[in-house]
């Protein structure tokens, strides 16, 4: 058994920041931003939020694979900003889409999330009694953005991303998911907390934490290992790989695990330019970008990768 993409879709936020405009807030500059990071603009939600992105990313998902709401039998939402503690944001986009089959459920795991979701979805087909899965990877990560600190406001944007899955009998599916979460501190966003019976105090929001260095070499040691680990465990060369589909953190994070792959960086597809960091969302937001300009051909082997908060990393080989 595996399992294919038969659909995606994508939705970003509706205001366009650009570098510049992030100068006019914190001392910062285009030059520093893009050199550093290949990022020039993002887009940041202001109405729709997590869910609301996420259910128009799976509208159009739906409709890109022809697939009707009802035959959907669960929807995962991978996000870290959920709107809620409950319902679930996946509950939430299955009102949205009418999905009244599917059952529905969030998966935390930051911007890794996304890769996470799909080997869970994969897990969900392979124990049986699920054929259609809708797994999507959203978020609204300026809501917990300190809009102060230069060292992380600059990186992150809104948005989401859907995928259609299919159970299948030909094709190519495995993956690789890994956690250290002794290391969790490196990267952290404090849930709404703070809230006490005894001194009548209110819940307060926390904001991004980043050590930047940190998670840039965290990064590029493990994605190309566990990059290596999958092509090894499914005795797949890299010639044989199309395009390895990263997480959209940061350009140099990128061309530097092309480097250690020793891959062309022309497999390595990248729109980080005009998105920022949107975390669980940013890999298949590419995905659904690279499909509607027909840059995928049905049978091209592709990497997936995505790393972040937990900490967590993983990988997963799929067919188009
Ligand atoms: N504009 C201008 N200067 C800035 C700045 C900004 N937006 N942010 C930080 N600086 C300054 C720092 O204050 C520091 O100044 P100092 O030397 O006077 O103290 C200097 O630039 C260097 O800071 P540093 O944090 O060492 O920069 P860096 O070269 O490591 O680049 C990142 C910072 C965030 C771009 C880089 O560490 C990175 O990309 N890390 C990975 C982050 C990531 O991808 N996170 C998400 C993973 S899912």
């Amino acid at each position: 058994m595996t399992m294919k993409i038969i659909g995606t879709g994508s939705c970003c936020g509706d205001h366009l920041v650009t570098n510049q405009d992030l100068a006019q807030i914190v001392e910062t500059s285009d030059e520093w931003i893009s050199s550093r990071t290949g990022i020039r603009s993002r887009r940041l939600t202001t109405g729709l939020g997590t869910s609301g992105m996420a259910a128009k990313a799976a509208e159009r998902a739906l409709k890109d694979g022809n697939v009707h709401p009802e035959e959907l039998d669960l929807i995962l939402l991978a996000t870290s900003t959920p709107e809620n503690h409950f319902p679930n944001g996946a509950c939430e986009v299955q009102a949205a889409i009418g999905a009244v089959n599917a059952a529905a459920f969030d998966i935390s795991a930051a911007c890794t999330g996304f890769v996470f979701a799909l080997q869970t979805a994969y897990g969900f087909m392979a124990a049986g009694g699920y054929k259609k899965i809708l797994v999507i990877g959203a978020d609204d990560l300026s809501k917990v953005t300190d809009w102060t600190d230069r060292k992380t406001c600059i990186l992150f944007g809104d948005g989401a991303g859907a995928v259609v899955v299919e159970k299948e009998e030909k094709g190519m599916f495995s993956g690789v998911m890994k956690a250290d979460g002794s290391r969790g501190q490196v990267l952290s966003c404090r849930a709404r907390s703070g809230g006490n019976f005894l001194t009548g105090k209110k819940p307060e929001i926390g904001y991004i934490y980043m050590d930047g260095q940190e998670v840039f070499k965290f990064a590029v040691k493990k994605v190309p290992e566990c990059v290596e680990q999958l092509l090894k465990e499914q005795d797949v060369q890299k010639e044989d790989i199309r395009y390895y589909i990263l997480h959209q953190a940061n350009e140099r994070i990128i061309d530097s695990v092309a480097k250690r792959l020793k891959e062309p960086i022309e497999k390595f597809p990248m729109d980080i330019q005009d998105h920022g960091n949107t975390s669980a969302a940013s890999i298949p937001i590419l995905l659904d970008e690279m499909n509607r300009e027909g840059r995928l051909t049905r049978g091209d082997k592709l990497i997936l990768a995505g790393f972040g908060g937990g900490l967590t990393w993983g990988a997963a080989l799929m067919e188009w």
